[in-house]
């Protein structure tokens, strides 16, 4: 079936895992080598100031020798802007960061950040990198990224998960992830998600017509200790082409 949404894998919890007994392994390099033999259409990674799980050498070793595309995670930061340059990956996804936070917990907010960003992402797109900002499902903030010149909008999709995972009622924010990807595609923004999202919540994200790429990477790097990464990537992959065929 053609026109399925892209997988992209976020390879950051491999790293937490080697980080945790500071050995070598297990290593990103190989899990993205082995995501790109199993299936996936790209590797995420994001580099924290802290540098907490990916390090530097990390992302260049990957975009050096993976050939997919690599969605690199920054905060809007002269450091991060200047690895991203040098890196060139094929698009930075601009993420708000926290030090203190166990992962990204919100969208960046676009309107309030505007000053700090516009600059940096001029200086990505006039090096050929595309530029997706991370944020929560708002017309507001769609409209300011639209403005501002990114070319693609992530959506942080952690409510809905959130409220799938815990069995509570869903309707009302995915109704507003739905809503979001439209209103963005309609004014030109090419639509990810991302965040929290497991087997059970990518068949009804896959609904969503206007997605062009989901980045999933806590519950892959967890489910490859049951399934494997073959097995887990395989999956995800059928459950998307079931929730794009259930529409
Ligand atoms: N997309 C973005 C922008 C993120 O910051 C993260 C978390 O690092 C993810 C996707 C992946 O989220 P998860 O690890 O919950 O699948």
């Amino acid at each position: 079936m053609k026109n399925l949404p892209r997988l992209g894998v976020n390879i950051d919890h491999v790293a937490t895992l080697r980080n945790a007994r500071g050995e070598n392994y297990p290593s990103p390099l190989r899990a993205a080598l082995l995501c790109k033999e199993y299936g996936a259409d790209g590797i995420t990674a994001h580099l924290r100031e802290d540098r907490r799980h990916i390090n530097d050498s990390d992302i260049l070793e990957i975009k050096k020798k993976v050939d997919l595309p690599l969605n690199f995670e920054m905060a809007p930061t002269n450091e991060m802007l200047q690895i991203a340059i040098k890196t060139k990956p094929n698009a930075c996804c601009i993420v708000p960061e926290k030090r203190e936070e166990v992962t990204t917990e919100g969208g960046i907010n676009v309107i309030k950040n505007h000053n700090s960003l516009v600059n940096l992402i001029k200086e990505l797109k006039n090096n050929g990198i595309r530029v997706s900002l991370f944020i929560d499902p708002s017309n507001d903030q769609i409209i300011a990224a639209k403005d501002i010149g990114a070319d693609i909008i992530e959506i942080h999709t952690g409510e809905f998960c959130k409220n799938v995972h815990l069995g509570l009622n869903f309707e009302s924010s995915f109704a507003k992830i739905k809503e979001a990807s439209f209103f963005a595609n309609h004014i030109g923004l090419e639509v990810h998600l991302g965040h929290g999202i497991t087997f059970e919540s990518i068949e009804k994200l896959s609904e969503i017509n206007e997605i062009k790429e989901f980045n999933i990477g806590h519950f892959i790097v967890s489910e490859s200790v049951f399934l494997g990464l073959k097995d887990t990537i395989n999956e995800f992959k059928r459950l998307i082409e079931k929730g794009r065929v259930s529409r």
